[in-house]
C-alpha cells in the first residue's frame, strides 16, 4: 500500500510517499524560516499563504522521485490537527481534494501521533508497550502507549512546551528564530559553573511538567547581567543559554526516567523537534544504561515537522480504521461517514481522543 502524506500544521510544508512494503520512497521538505525570521516567530496567516504555494509543486517532485505515478497512490494523509488552523485547513484542502479525484481515501493524522511514531520507521525499531516523550514546540507529553493507536498520557506540560520555553528564551536572549537550535549552538560556549538554574516541578510527585518559570528566571538573569556591564556579552547570553538547556533536559531526564520506573519500561521512545537536542540526547542516554533501558529516536531530519511521519502514522491509521479498530473519532474520514467535501481539522486535539 503506498500513502502519500502531507504536513502543513505550522511553518513547515512536507510531503512524503510511504510503502508498506519498501519503505519510504521519497520525501521533500519546505521550510518557512526564511519567511518568519524577520518577525521573530511564526506569522499564521504567511505560513498558510506560502504552503499554497509550496505544497503542489512539493508533491509532484515527491511522486517523480518516487517513480510513482498518481494511479499507483492508495491513499491521502494530511495532518489535521493540532496546529494553526489556517494552516492546517491548507493542507485538508489540498489532501482531500486529491483524495476525491483520485477516488482513493482521506486520512486524517493526528500530529503528535506522527511524531510518536517516526521512532518506528528506524532500525532497530522499538516494539509496544513502550513510553514516549514528545517535545515539541506545542507540546511536552509522557505517553504510555500500550499499542500503536493506545495512548495514555502520564504527564504534560501545565504551561509551556518545551520546545516554546526554547524559542522565548532565545528571542529574550537576542538569538534567531527558530530559538531551538540556535539557543544549542549559543550554548555550546557556555560555562557550566556560572549559573545554576532551578529544575521545575522535580521534586513534586507525578510526572507533569512546566517551564514558564524557567523563563521568569532566565529574563531575571539577563538583566542583572546587563545592569552589571552595561550591556549583555556574547559570553553571558552563552553562559544563560547553556544554564537554561542544563536544567531544561536535566528535568525532561528525570521525569523520564520516573515514567519508565513507574511503567516498568524498558523501552522510552522521544520524538518532535526538541529531541533534536544533542545535550538532551546524551543526558538521556547515561539514564538509560543506568536503568537498563534503551532509547528510541528518529533520524534527526524527521525529529522536527515532515511528511514522512504523517504518511507513515497516516498508514497505521489506516490499517487501523480498515482493522475496525478506531472509534471513529479520528479526525475523521478514513471511515468514509463524513460527507466528501467537508475539511474538518482541529487546532487543538487531544491525542487520547484519537481512541476511546
Ligand atoms: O516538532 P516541531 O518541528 O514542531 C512542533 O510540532 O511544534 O518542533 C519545533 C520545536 C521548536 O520549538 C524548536 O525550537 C525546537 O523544536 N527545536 C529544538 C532543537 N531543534 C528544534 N530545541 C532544542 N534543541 C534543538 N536542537
Ligand atoms: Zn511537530
Amino acid at each position: 500500500m503506498r500513502i502519500l502524506g502531507i504536513e502543513t500544521s505550522c511553518d513547515e510544508t512536507g510531503v512524503a510517499l510511504y510503502d508498506s512494503e519498501r519503505g519510504m520512497l521519497a520525501d521533500a521538505l519546505f521550510s518557512q524560516i526564511d519567511l518568519h525570521a524577520e518577525y521573530g516567530g511564526v506569522v499564521p496567516e504567511l505560513a498558510s499563504r506560502d504552503h499554497v504555494r509550496r505544497l503542489v509543486p512539493l508533491i509532484r517532485q515527491v511522486l517523480e522521485q518516487a517513480g510513482c505515478t498518481r494511479e499507483q497512490v492508495d491513499a491521502v494523509a494530511y495532518t489535521a490537527g493540532p496546529g494553526l488552523v489556517g494552516a492546517l485547513m491548507v493542507g485538508a484542502a489540498v489532501a482531500r481534494g486529491l483524495a476525491y479525484a483520485w477516488g482513493v481515501p482521506a486520512v486524517a493524522v493526528h500530529h503528535m501521533e506522527g511524531h510518536l511514531l517516526a521512532p518506528l520507521l528506524e532500525q532497530p525499531a522499538p516494539s509496544a508497550p513502550f513510553v514516549a516523550l514528545l517535545v515539541s514546540g506545542g507540546h511536552t507529553q509522557l505517553v504510555q502507549v500500550a499499542a500503536i493507536g493506545q495512548y495514555e498520557i502520564l504527564g504534560e506540560s501545565l504551561d509551556d512546551a518545551a520546545g516554546e520555553a526554547f524559542d522565548k528564551t532565545a528571542k529574550m536572549l537576542g538569538l534567531s528564530y527558530p530559538g531551538g537550535p540556535a539557543l544549542a549552538r549559543a550554548a555550546e560556549s557556555g560555562d557550566p559553573d556560572r549559573f545554576h538554574f532551578p529544575r521545575p516541578m522535580v521534586d513534586r510527585p507525578g510526572l507533569d511538567f512546566s517551564f514558564s518559570g524557567l523563563k521568569t528566571f532566565t529574563l531575571t538573569t539577563r538583566d542583572q547581567c546587563a545592569a552589571k556591564a552595561g550591556g549583555l556579552t556574547a559570553q553571558d547570553v552563552a553562559d544563560i543559554a547553556w544554564a537554561f538547556q542544563d536544567a531544561v533536559a536535566d528535568t525532561l531526564v528525570l521525569k523520564c526516567r520516573r515514567a519508565l520506573r513507574q511503567t516498568g519500561s524498558d523501552q522510552l521512545v522521544v520524538a518532535g523537534g526538541v529531541s533534536a537536542n544533542q545535550v538532551l540526547r546524551e543526558r538521556l542516554a547515561a539514564m538509560a544504561q543506568k536503568e537498563g533501558a534503551q532509547v528510541f529516536y528518529p533520524a534527526l531530519r524527521y525529529c522536527t515537522d515532515n511528511g514522512a511521519m504523517i504518511a507513515f502514522a497516516g498508514y497505521h491509521r489506516l490499517r487501523l480504521a480498515q482493522a475496525g479498530a478506531g472509534n471513529g473519532k479520528n479526525g475523521g474520514e478514513s471511515d468514509g461517514k463524513l460527507p466528501e467535501l467537508q475539511l474538518p481539522v482541529r487546532a487543538r486535539w487531544p491525542l487520547t481522543e484519537l481512541y476511546a
